[in-house]
C-alpha cells in the first residue's frame, strides 16, 4: 500500500493536530509500503497570500513532523511546489473534471452561500488535490472526515480519465482519521486554535501547566462520584492504555478522586510525551540547512515516482512527441 497525504496545518501545533493526524502520518511509515507527505504550499496560494508567512508554515510543519517521529529516509517528506509537475497534471485533469462536480463541492458551496469572493484557484482546489494523489498512484489517503468528499472527487476524475484516455490512474481510498476520538479542548468544545482552548504540543512546562489547570470541571465535590466522560478524563484517556482507562472509569464512578490529582498526573502524562519531542524539536532548528536538505531528499524521490505517472498521462493523452516507432 502506498499511503500519501497533504499537509495543510498553519500555526503552533497543538494535541488535537497530534491526535488526529500527525501520530497516524508518523505510524504509518513503518506499516505502509511507501508513506509520502508532502506541505501542501500551492494549496496554501488560496488562503495565505505572504511569501515570508508561507516559506515559514513549511518550516515550522517540517520540523514539527521532523520532531514527532517522522523519519524522512523512510517516509517521503516533501514541499508540493518542488514537483511542479503535478500543475500540468491538474491542467490534464482539469479537462476532464465536469464543472458540476466542482460546483457541488461542500467547500465552494460554503464559500458561496458565505457571500465569499471566489477565485479560480478556490474553486479548482479539488482537482490540484486529485493530481497530489493520481501523480504518485496512491492508494490509501489518511484524511479528516472534512476531506472526504475530496477523495470522492479524486476517484470520480480518475475514473473519468480512465474511461475516455485508458487505465492510467490508480483509485485511490480514504482512510478516515475518524477512530480517533475527537480531542476536546479545555473548555470542552472540539480542541481547536479559532477556539482559543488548545494544549499546545511544543510549550513548556509552565505553559502546558496553565492550560491544564484551565480544563473545565463541575463544582462536584472530591467525595462523589464524578462523569468519567468530562472533559478532563477525555484528554487523560488520550494518555492512558485500555486497561489504564478502565480502572480510571471505575474511581470517578466511585467517588473520591478530585479532578485536581487527574489534573496532576494528565500534566505528568503530557509532560513525559511531548517534553522529549519538545527538546527534539529545539535541536533540529539548530541545525542549518537541515529542512531544506530533507526537502530536497524527498522532492528527488517524489519526482522519481512521479515522473512515470506523469508520462503515462501525456502518453495516453497523445501529449508530447509521439512515441518512437
Ligand atoms: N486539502 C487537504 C486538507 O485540507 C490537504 C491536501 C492537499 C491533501 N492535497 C492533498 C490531503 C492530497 C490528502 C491528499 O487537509
Amino acid at each position: 500500500m502506498r499511503v500519501l497525504s497533504g499537509i495543510t496545518a498553519s500555526g503552533i501545533p497543538h494535541i488535537g493536530n497530534y491526535f488526529g493526524a500527525i501520530r497516524q502520518h508518523v505510524a504509518l511509515q513503518e506499516t505502509a509500503r511507501e508513506a509520502i507527505y508532502f506541505l501542501a504550499d500551492y494549496h496554501s496560494l488560496t488562503s495565505v497570500r505572504d511569501a515570508a508567512q508561507r516559506r515559514g508554515f513549511v518550516r515550522t510543519q517540517v520540523l514539527d513532523y521532523l520532531a514527532c517521529g517522522l523519519d524522512p529516509k523512510r517516509a517521503i517528506l516533501f514541499r508540493q511546489s518542488d514537483v511542479p509537475e503535478v500543475c500540468e497534471l491538474q491542467w490534464i485533469l482539469s479537462t476532464v473534471t465536469p464543472m458540476g462536480l466542482l460546483e457541488r463541492g461542500h467547500a465552494y458551496k460554503d464559500k458561496t452561500a458565505q457571500g465569499a469572493a471566489m477565485d479560480h484557484g478556490l474553486f479548482a482546489y479539488p482537482v490540484l488535490m486529485a493530481a497530489d494523489i493520481l501523480l504518485y498512484h496512491a492508494n490509501v489517503v489518511p484524511v479528516g472526515q472534512d476531506q472526504k468528499q475530496h477523495l470522492e472527487m479524486t476517484r470520480d476524475i480518475a475514473a473519468r480519465f480512465n474511461h475516455i484516455y485508458g487505465e492510467v490512474f490508480v483509485l485511490p481510498e480514504p482512510m478516515i482519521q475518524g477512530d480517533v476520538a475527537v480531542v476536546p479542548g479545555i473548555d470542552g468544545r472540539k480542541m481547536s486554535k479559532s477556539y482559543g482552548n488548545t494544549i499546545r504540543m511544543f510549550d513548556d512546562e509552565k505553559a502546558v501547566k496553565k492550560a491544564v489547570m484551565a480544563i473545565v470541571t463541575d463544582s462536584t465535590p472530591v467525595e462523589d462520584p464524578k462523569d468519567p466522560g468530562a472533559v478532563v478524563f477525555q484528554l487523560w484517556n488520550l494518555f492512558a492504555a485500555p486497561e489504564e482507562r478502565r480502572e480510571m472509569a471505575e474511581r470517578a464512578k466511585r467517588g473520591g478522586l478530585g479532578y485536581g490529582d487527574v489534573k496532576k498526573d494528565l500534566l505528568a502524562r503530557l509532560l513525559a510525551t511531548f517534553g522529549p519531542m519538545r527538546e527534539k524539536r529545539a535541536a533540529l532548528e539548530r541545525e542549518a540547512g537541515l529542512v531544506e536538505d530533507v526537502l530536497a531528499d524527498g522532492a528527488r524521490r517524489a519526482r522519481a515516482l512521479a515522473a512515470p505517472v506523469l508520462d503515462a498521462a501525456r502518453a495516453a493523452t497523445g501529449l508530447g512527441a509521439p512515441p518512437a516507432a
